[in-house]
């Protein structure tokens, strides 16, 4: 964890967060944000494809899509507490062994590994300040389609994550939430070949599909 930025997120998604989630998904199945972007990826028609997971949490995308799109994975996360819950649901499951689980900044890390058919940032670029180099690093490892859930750009979500902002610097906590402008992330994506070919979106998430040309 050699950056300051990912020691900060490591602290953010602790323990107590990373068994909530685990609890959560296991009583009642994935987010409305991940439902959208499994979706997306199982419009594709893949089969025995390879995924890399950028801030998996507690692994969700994955342990889904092993039942019918997806053989092997790659679990990059800045969060222990994370990788610990994701591995632990992995083996339970058995996929054990087809998973590799990396505690890391992605944008460290990213020219180390292979590319993988699909990359999936879920709820991840608002977690990071330059999503350009996220992103950037996230597209190269792409071979065939970028699958990315982020805050909706509007005047509603910049208020929302302004207020909690404030509350984060009024509790003297490092952490902070972005909503990034969506024409400059499609814009960065389409120089790395991405294009974008589906946009689902909930009240607070939109779900963007990015494939190469
Ligand atoms: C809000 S959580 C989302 C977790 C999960 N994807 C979900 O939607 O439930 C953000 C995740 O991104 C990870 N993260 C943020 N920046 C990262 C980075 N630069 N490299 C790796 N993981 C990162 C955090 O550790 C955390 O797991």
């Amino acid at each position: 964890m050699p950056c300051e930025c990912c020691n900060i997120t490591n602290e953010q998604f602790g323990k107590d967060t990373a068994e909530a989630d685990l609890k959560a998904y296991r009583r009642t199945g994935p987010a409305k944000h991940t439902r959208l972007i499994l979706e997306a990826i199982r419009s594709l028609g893949l089969t025995d494809a390879s995924l890399l997971d950028v801030g998996g949490g507690i692994g969700a995308i994955y342990h889904e899509l092993m039942q019918d799109t997806v053989t092997r994975a790659t679990h990059v996360d800045a969060s222990s507490a994370y990788l610990a819950a994701a591995k632990r649901e992995t083996e339970k499951r058995g996929n054990g062994g087809k998973v590799e689980f990396i505690h890391a900044d992605f944008t460290d890390v990213a020219d180390s590994l292979a590319p993988a058919n699909v990359v999936t940032l879920d709820r991840v670029v608002c977690c990071y300040p330059d999503f350009r180099s996220l992103l950037a690093a996230a597209a190269g490892r792409s071979s065939r389609a970028l699958v990315m859930a982020y805050p909706r750009d509007n005047r509603f979500s910049r208020a929302v994550v302004a207020l909690m902002d404030w509350f984060l610097k009024m509790s003297r906590d490092p952490f902070r939430v972005f909503v990034h402008p969506v024409g400059e992330m499609d814009a960065l994506l389409n120089k790395e070949g991405l294009y974008r070919v589906s946009l689902r979106r909930s009240f607070i998430w939109e779900v963007a599909l990015y494939q190469r040309a």
